[in-house]
């Protein structure tokens, strides 16, 4: 059986009914006023951008003036918005365009994708909204969309799954109303494809979406694999004697910098001869306890603690560490590991 389902026709016909046109860059899409609205909803919601977009459009209404701003001028502009190299970008951008350009956005993917701050679909999004050519966009709200429609697994910055979704993007183009089509492929994924709670029994597509009909919406697009990090072991000394522990305060450079802490060593070998060296006894009998592990952003620490008893206290150099009750430990600058150990020994 056909079908005579046309994604670009139910989406445009949302648009007619639904979609966001007051939207002040839309009021004279120039390809300037569209890049600089792309530029600024790059990291930022729709709702802080609208007074930034107005204030700086009546600050600086066209690529010249731009251009000819102090840069210091510009980043005020910007001032509040973040990520502050799309407005030294912004301002480099301006510049090339009206020196080489004389002041006009170019009209081809390869020239505005050479300029800086400029990205693909930056680019799709000039060349449609603002000069009505035909070329798809790739935007978080599209990469949404798509991934859901066909159900395309593999997380979209992926090389692959990209290039996939730029081919579907491409293939699905109407040969009319392409700035209408763009904008309703944004609003879409804005107002009703969204991330955590989309609306689909209001989607023009949800018929032929393959993520409703076979799965869940929400189970794409798959999110960033997680980096395997590297796993580190190291040993610690848990020197006890009666109700108290030996502790020592970490070098303030380094991880768990200043915090008190276990005698720690990568080997164990080497961890028994410090016990020698400071406490002066030999070492015969030690118990090595459950193995404890904390994660760090770079990697993964594997922790196993050497339990040593009934020794007798062997220090008195107090630069070296000390020994203390186990409830006072407690209110001591501990690193997380070691208050969780202090509960299981407890
Ligand atoms: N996000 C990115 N581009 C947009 C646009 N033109 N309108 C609304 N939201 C957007």
């Amino acid at each position: 059986m056909t079908t005579s389902f046309n994604f670009a026709d139910a989406l445009l016909d949302w648009f007619d009914h639904h979609g966001r046109k007051n939207l002040p860059w839309q009021q004279n899409p120039t390809p300037y006023h569209v890049w600089l609205s792309e530029i600024m909803l790059q990291q930022t919601q729709v709702a802080t951008v609208i007074d930034y977009y107005n204030r700086f459009i009546h600050r600086f209404p066209d690529v010249q003036p731009l251009a000819k701003a102090k840069q210091d001028d510009v980043l005020a502009y910007w001032s509040g918005l973040g990520y502050y190299a799309r407005a030294r970008n912004l301002h480099k951008t301006a510049q090339i365009v009206s020196e080489e350009y004389t002041g006009r956005f170019p009209k081809t993917l390869e020239e505005l994708i050479n300029l800086p701050g400029i990205g693909r679909s930056t680019a799709g999004a000039i060349l449609t909204l603002g000069y009505h050519q035909k070329y798809p966009i790739l935007d978080g709200n599209v990469k949404r969309v798509l991934t859901r429609f066909f159900a395309i697994s593999g997380w979209p910055g992926n090389k692959k799954v990209e290039d996939n979704l730029w081919q579907k993007a491409e293939s699905l183009l109407p040969d009319k109303r392409i700035a209408n089509y763009i904008q309703a492929q944004m609003d879409l994924g804005a107002t009703l494809c969204t991330r955590s709670k989309p609306d689909c029994p209001d989607c023009p597509l949800q018929s032929h979406c393959l993520a409703y009909n076979t799965a869940s919406p929400t189970d794409y697009p798959e999110k960033k694999p997680k980096k395997t990090i590297p796993t580190r072991t190291c040993y610690w000394l848990v020197c006890q004697n009666g109700d108290e522990l030996f502790l020592e305060q970490r070098p303030s450079a380094g991880i768990w910098g200043g915090l008190w802490s276990f005698p720690e060593r990568q080997e164990k070998e080497e961890l028994i001869a410090y016990c020698e060296r400071t406490f002066h006894f030999s070492v015969d009998n030690i118990e090595q306890l459950p193995e404890l592990t904390h994660v760090f952003s770079h990697f993964k620490l594997t922790i196993r603690p050497l339990l040593i008893t009934s020794r007798p206290k062997g220090v008195t150099d107090k630069s070296v560490g000390n020994w203390y009750k186990i409830d006072d430990i407690m209110q001591l600058g501990l690193p997380a590991p070691v208050r969780s150990f202090l509960h299981t020994l407890q």
